[in-house]
C-alpha cells in the first residue's frame, strides 16, 4: 500500500463538532437530495430548478451564527451534489449558482461568513455527476432505466469527466483560501456495469493534486483508495466502539447525521429526531473518539427552517453549559468501566472524566473501580458538588440499604433529574 502522506486532525479531533450543509437545486423540489435520480427526472426537465433558482433570503453570516450558537466550530459546505450543480463560480461549467436568477457565488459567501465566525472550512464534492456529459449512466444516475442508455453510454468519455473534477478540486482548493476538509462524496466500485472507484477517478493522481496544494488537508475516505483517507466518516449510524484502523490503533472518525430522513431540504419529511437524541448522538460521538457532523438542508429561500433552528437552538442550550465535555474530549481509557446507562468523555489533557447520564438513575449511581481515584465532582450545569461514599456497602436509599460492590464509589444523586436534557457530572481524579 502507498505511504500516503496525512493531513492535521489534531484540531479536528479537539473541535468534535461540524455543520454539514446540503443547499442545491434540490432544495426548490424540497423532496430529497436524490430527486432526480429517484423521480428519474431528465436534464431538461430538472432544468427548472436552475432557472428558478433564487434563494432571496441567503445569509450566510446568519447560518454561520445559527452554527457557532449551537457549539459547532466547523462546516462541511456542498460545492457540487450528485446532480452536478455547482455552488461555486467554476470556470468550467455554466451549470453554476451564478448563472442563475440568484447570480452571487454562494461559495465565497459562505467561506468568508465562517471564517468570520473562527469556523475552520470543509467543502463537500460530488465524485458522481448526473449533469457532465461524460458521465457514464450507472444504476445510480437518472438515466439507469433509460432504454438507451448502452448508446448514450458509447458516446461518452470517463477521461474527460476526470479532467473536469480534476480541475474543479484544484480551483475549490485555491480560489476559496485555506480549505481543512476535503470531504469527497462517493465511490461504489462494485456496484454492477458502470459502477466508480478510483480508477474512475483516478485517485491516485487526485489525492496528489490535493496534498500538493494543501498538504495538511484533511481528506475523507470516499476516493476507493485504502490508507489515503484522514477521515473515516459512518453515515447514519453510531458506531457501537471506538472505529480502529487496520493496527487496531483508534482511528480519526466522523459521523454524519440529519435532523429527518433527507439531506437536503425536504418538506413533507416528518420522522425529526427528537432533542434528547440529537444531544445523545453528540455524546455517544464523542464518547467513541467521534466527530459529529450535524446536517442542515435550508430551503429555497436560503433559510434553515424552524424546526433544524429549533434543534439548533437546543444543541447551544446544552453545549452552553456542557462543551466542557465535548471540546478536546474522546473515549475514557477502558479501565474506567462506564456505569449503567451512562457514557463517559475524557479530556487528556486535563485529566478530567465527563460522566453523562442518558437515563436518569435517582438518587444515587454506583460507579464501578473508582475507588480512591476522584479528589472532587460537580455538575457541569451549575458547578454543584455531588457528594459521593467510597466502597461502601450501606448507602442509604429510602430504608433499603444498597450494596456496593468492592472498589466502587457511590455518587449521591437528587432524586429528580436536573433540568438539562443529559445532566453531566465533572469527576476531577486525583
Ligand atoms: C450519501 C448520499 C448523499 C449525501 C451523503 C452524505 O452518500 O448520496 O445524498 O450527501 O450521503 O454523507
Amino acid at each position: 500500500m502507498t505511504d500516503f502522506i496525512k493531513g492535521d486532525s489534531s484540531w479536528f479531533t479537539h473541535d468534535r463538532f461540524g455543520m454539514f450543509i446540503h443547499f442545491g437545486l434540490y432544495s426548490l423540489p424540497a423532496r430529497h437530495e436524490w430527486i432526480q435520480r429517484n423521480e428519474e427526472i431528465q436534464a431538461d426537465v430538472y432544468r427548472k430548478y436552475f432557472n428558478n433558482f433564487n434563494p432571496d433570503l441567503f445569509d450566510a453570516a446568519a447560518w454561520a451564527k445559527a452554527a457557532k450558537n449551537a457549539g459547532m466550530k466547523y462546516v462541511v459546505f456542498t460545492t457540487k451534489h450528485h446532480d452536478g450543480f455547482c455552488l461555486f463560480d467554476s470556470a468550467y461549467t455554466d451549470y453554476k449558482c451564478t448563472k442563475t436568477p440568484y447570480g452571487k457565488d454562494i461559495l465565497r459567501e459562505i467561506v468568508d461568513a465562517f471564517r468570520n465566525e473562527g469556523f475552520k472550512i470543509g467543502l463537500y464534492h460530488s465524485l458522481i455527476d448526473w449533469n457532465h456529459p461524460d458521465f457514464t449512466i450507472d444504476a445510480y444516475h437518472p438515466l439507469a432505466n433509460h432504454p438507451d442508455r448502452e448508446a448514450l453510454n458509447s458516446k461518452k468519455e470517463m477521461t474527460e469527466y476526470r479532467k473536469y473534477l480534476h480541475r474543479q478540486t484544484e480551483e475549490i482548493l485555491t480560489k476559496y483560501g485555506d480549505i481543512d476538509i476535503l470531504w469527497y462524496d462517493f465511490s461504489y466500485p462494485r456496484l454492477a456495469k458502470n459502477g466508480k472507484g478510483k480508477d474512475d477517478w483516478e485517485s491516485e493522481k487526485l489525492v496528489e493534486l490535493i496534498r500538493s496544494i494543501r498538504p495538511q488537508i484533511l481528506l475523507n475516505n470516499r476516493l476507493d483508495l485504502p490508507g489515503s483517507g484522514d477521515i473515516i466518516t459512518p453515515e447514519q449510524s453510531t458506531p457501537e466502539n471506538p472505529i480502529v484502523d487496520e493496527n487496531g490503533a483508534p482511528a480519526v472518525w466522523e459521523g454524519c447525521q440529519t435532523f429527518s430522513g433527507s439531506w437536503g431540504y425536504h418538506r413533507d419529511e416528518m420522522s425529526w429526531k427528537s432533542e434528547k437524541q440529537c444531544i445523545d448522538m453528540l455524546i455517544n460521538h464523542v464518547s467513541r473518539n467521534g466527530n459529529l457532523l450535524m446536517n442542515v438542508g435550508p430551503n429555497a429561500r436560503g433559510e434553515i427552517d424552524s424546526r433544524a433552528m429549533t434543534r439548533l437552538n437546543d444543541f447551544g442550550r446544552w453545549m452552553r453549559l456542557h462543551s466542557r465535555s465535548i471540546y478536546g474530549c474522546q473515549a475514557a481509557p477502558e479501565n474506567f468501566k462506564e456505569p449503567r446507562d451512562c457514557r463517559y468523555t475524557w479530556n487528556p489533557e486535563t485529566g478530567k472524566l465527563y460522566l453523562h447520564f442518558m437515563n436518569w438513575p435517582s438518587s444515587y449511581l454506583i460507579l464501578p473501580d473508582m475507588q480512591g481515584k476522584i479528589a472532587y465532582a460537580q455538575f457541569l450545569h451549575d458547578y454543584s458538588e455531588v457528594q459521593f461514599v467510597e466502597n461502601n456497602s450501606s448507602v442509604l436509599h429510602g430504608n433499603l440499604a444498597v450494596r456496593a460492590p468492592q472498589n466502587s464509589v457511590t455518587l449521591k444523586l437528587p432524586i429528580k433529574a436536573p433540568d438539562v436534557t443529559v445532566p453531566v457530572i465533572e469527576l476531577i481524579l486525583k
